[in-house]
């Protein structure tokens, strides 16, 4: 191997051996954030604890993540079970640029507008018991219903939201739309998969998302959350940052819309590591690494172009695909530079599971309640579905760390909605 892609690659190297101590690091900002001090994780209350598995009903479910709002009519049957009734979905962003919700220039009351729209579509005459909100970013909740946005993540930005009611908001845009319903339930999206990964499994402890961006929740048994034992809490892992760090996280940083926030958000989600691959690409471009390689080229000098997708067709063993040399040929690159690709691709993942992983290896070992021989932790997002090995390599390194217990990462595909669903069912009425 090329020394300059050698050296390259070994910028984004985390020995096995440092997991535990990633895992130390991240476990002692947990303590320090449960005790009120400063921190760059957080312990913020869900306001609910595990679902007993009993929860049956008609919800509506809003699912306001990272790329897209999806907003579902779900029946929960009880066991785990449920059917999704009636679906839509729509981009936050339009790709062909006829509208754009995640800019500071679109208003906090133009995207409630856009998600009440859609459940005005797939309400249509059908009544539900409840509505659960999943929005996926930290807020600040005092009830499972009411909730305050603390700040935006994954490079969204709406105007006038900080610090608002969410779920005032979205009662509003709902009102104007002529649905009078209050949200019964505002949860973060890992307390969603917790949510349906737990009403299915009682072996759950933990929900965690690997998507476009990246965060854990656990059931915290200390009782110091909110005068509940057993609350669900968002750790917001997201933006952990006892991490070093090296220069390609640097330049990244730097282009994003909250530089010095989300730290290991950046190294291990979806939004991010296509960016990481192309900066690093870049800069092996300029060194003369690269057999083609032309700066004016869009791909090199317009942030954010190269998609996360990419690392997983580079990992895929069918690297011929016809999907894969579209995109090199489109791109202007030399298909014998494909192996450098790889290599780097590889490294940018390799280390975006280790730092998962010892996140993981933290939140398991805080969960001691659920003393049995399995411990579970729920994941959605597509990082988790589509990059090859991705899971299985999470689970291995978790199983190496943790030998006394059985560990499984258990797949959640509809969480986000299914988890709000339960959630509604859960929160008591509201007037
Ligand atoms: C947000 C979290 C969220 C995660 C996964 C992060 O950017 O801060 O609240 O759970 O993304 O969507």
């Amino acid at each position: 191997m090329n020394t300059i892609v050698r050296e390259t690659c070994d910028l984004y190297r985390v020995d096995l051996s440092s997991v535990k101590k990633i895992a130390d690091g991240f476990n002692e900002e947990l303590d320090r954030a449960l005790a009120g001090q400063k921190s760059s994780l957080k312990i913020l209350p869900s306001f609910l604890s595990a679902p007993t598995g009993r929860e049956k009903g008609n919800y509506i479910a809003i699912d306001f993540g990272g790329s897209n709002v999806r907003v579902t009519l779900v029946r929960l049957k009880g066991k785990g079970s449920y059917e999704i009734l009636k679906q839509t979905s729509r981009l936050l962003k339009d790709p062909q640029g006829r509208y754009d919700y995640t800019t500071a220039h679109t208003s906090g009351r133009e995207v409630f507008a856009f998600v009440a729209d859609l459940v005005a579509e797939v309400l249509a005459g059908a009544w539900p018991d409840k509505l659960g909100l999943t929005f996926s970013y930290p807020m600040h909740q005092n009830s499972v219903s009411s909730a305050r946005l603390i700040r935006w993540t994954k490079e969204l930005k709406p105007s006038q939201t900080i610090g608002r009611d969410i779920g005032k908001m979205l009662e509003e845009a709902l009102k104007n739309r002529g649905i009078i319903i209050k949200p019964a339930a505002i949860i973060n999206d890992t307390v969603a998969v917790f949510l349906a990964g737990r009403y299915y499994d009682s072996g759950v402890c933990a929900g965690s998302i690997c998507g476009t961006g990246h965060n854990t929740c656990y059931l915290e048994m200390s009782g110091r959350t909110a005068d509940m034992p057993g609350m669900v809490v968002n750790t917001e892992a997201g933006n952990f940052s006892l991490l070093p760090g090296n220069c390609y996280d640097h330049v990244l940083d730097q282009e994003t819309e909250d530089p010095g926030q989300q730290k290991l958000e950046k190294m291990v989600s979806g939004k991010y590591l296509g960016e990481l691959l192309r900066i690093t690409m870049r800069d092996l471009g300029e060194k003369g690494v690269l057999l083609a390689y032309s700066p004016s080229s869009s791909i090199w000098n317009q942030p954010f172009s190269l998609s996360t997708e990419v690392l997983g067709w580079l990992q895929s063993e069918d690297y011929e695909g016809k999907v894969l040399l579209d995109w090199i040929e489109k791109n202007g690159i030399d298909v014998e530079d494909y192996a450098v690709f790889k290599l780097v691709s590889t490294a940018i993942l390799d280390r975006a599971m280790k730092l998962i992983a010892a996140t993981f290896v933290a939140i398991l070992e805080r969960t001691p309640q659920f003393n049995t021989e399995r411990r579970v932790i729920a994941v959605d997002g597509a990082l988790f579905y589509h990059i090859p090995g991705f899971s299985q390599s999470i689970q291995n390194i978790l199983q190496g760390e943790m030998k006394d217990f059985g560990i499984a990462l258990l797949g959640m595909p509809n969480g986000s909605n299914v988890g709000a669903a339960v959630a509604a069912a859960m929160a008591k009425d509201i007037i």
